[in-house]
């Protein structure tokens, strides 16, 4: 498939996913939505691949939705078009990803960060949902993702003024997993997806859904999910794998069944 808003490159199991707009900072248009729809869909769909990396430029991961596409839209054309929906089928994704973040990541930058399973950050990273100062609000999912990820007194801070949130602070609000200097950020990124490329895919799958419904819903039920998740997990081979492979005392190799 050919792209024309981000480049895709395979690093062995392992997809690497920059988005490709530097004129704009690489702004979320319909383009690059329709684009991102089309690869996570790909990847999804693609055995061979098993984790996927999604990154921007080194001064911006994306500082935005495309303002001057929606300058022009109003109440009836946004409602009409539903716009911002697609990005439910990059929240759908069932493999896991990671976003890695350098620059800016403001406003849809930092939905569309927040929508991966994780963020590793670069020391110069930026969080930021400025939407406000364009007379709207988080339209993505960030009143919604952040409140999640840092706790309301932050996240209601960070909507209400736009400030930014540099790397050190959203470590320390728990908002990405890890910093790491900027110049290290896509190495480190792939050296993480390739371990979870190399784990047995289907105990993937069951930890994103675990972790995931640990936000729809209530710890008992959470609880009640995770543990049939875990039973389901011991129909596979590569339980029987992955046990027999601890006690032989050797590494287990996976077949994903
Ligand atoms: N949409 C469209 N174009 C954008 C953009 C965006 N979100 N962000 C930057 N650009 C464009 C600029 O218009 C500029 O293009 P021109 O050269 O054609 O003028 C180019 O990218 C470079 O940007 P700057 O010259 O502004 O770069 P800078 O280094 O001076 O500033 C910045 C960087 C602080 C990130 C600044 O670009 C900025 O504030 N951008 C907008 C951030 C923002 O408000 N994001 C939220 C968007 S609304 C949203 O996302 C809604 C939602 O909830 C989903």
């Amino acid at each position: 498939m050919t792209y024309t808003t981000v480049i895709v490159e395979q690093h062995d199991a392992v997809t690497l996913v920059r988005l490709n707009r530097p004129q704009a900072l690489n702004a979320l248009n319909s383009e690059v939505l329709g684009e991102l729809i089309q690869l996570f869909a790909a990847y999804d769909a693609d055995a061979s691949q098993r984790c996927l990396v999604l990154t921007g430029s080194e001064k911006a991961f994306a500082a935005g939705a495309d303002i001057k596409e929606m300058q022009p839209k109003d109440f009836s054309a946004m409602y009409v078009e539903n716009f911002f929906a697609g990005w439910e089928r990059v929240t759908n994704t069932r493999k896991p990803w990671i976003a890695a973040v350098a620059g800016y990541a403001l406003g849809g930058g930092c939905e569309l960060a927040m929508m991966s399973d994780f963020i590793l950050a670069a020391d110069t990273a930026k969080f930021g949902q400025p939407e406000i100062k364009l007379g709207v609000a988080p339209g993505m999912g960030g009143s919604q993702r952040l409140t999640r990820a840092v706790g309301k007194a932050k996240a209601m801070e960070m909507c209400l003024t736009g400030r930014m949130m540099d790397a050190a602070e959203a470590e320390r609000a728990s908002l990405v997993s890890r910093v790491v200097p900027a110049a290290e950020l896509v190495d480190e990124a792939l050296k993480v997806a390739a371990q979870i490329a190399a784990m047995p895919p289907l105990a993937a799958l069951a930890c994103k859904e675990m972790v995931n419904a640990a936000f729809e819903t209530g710890l008992q039920q959470g609880v009640v999910f995770e543990r049939r998740l875990f039973h389901a997990l011991n129909a596979t081979a590569d339980k029987v794998e992955g046990m027999t492979a601890f006690v032989d005392k050797r590494p287990g190799n996976w077949t994903g069944r």
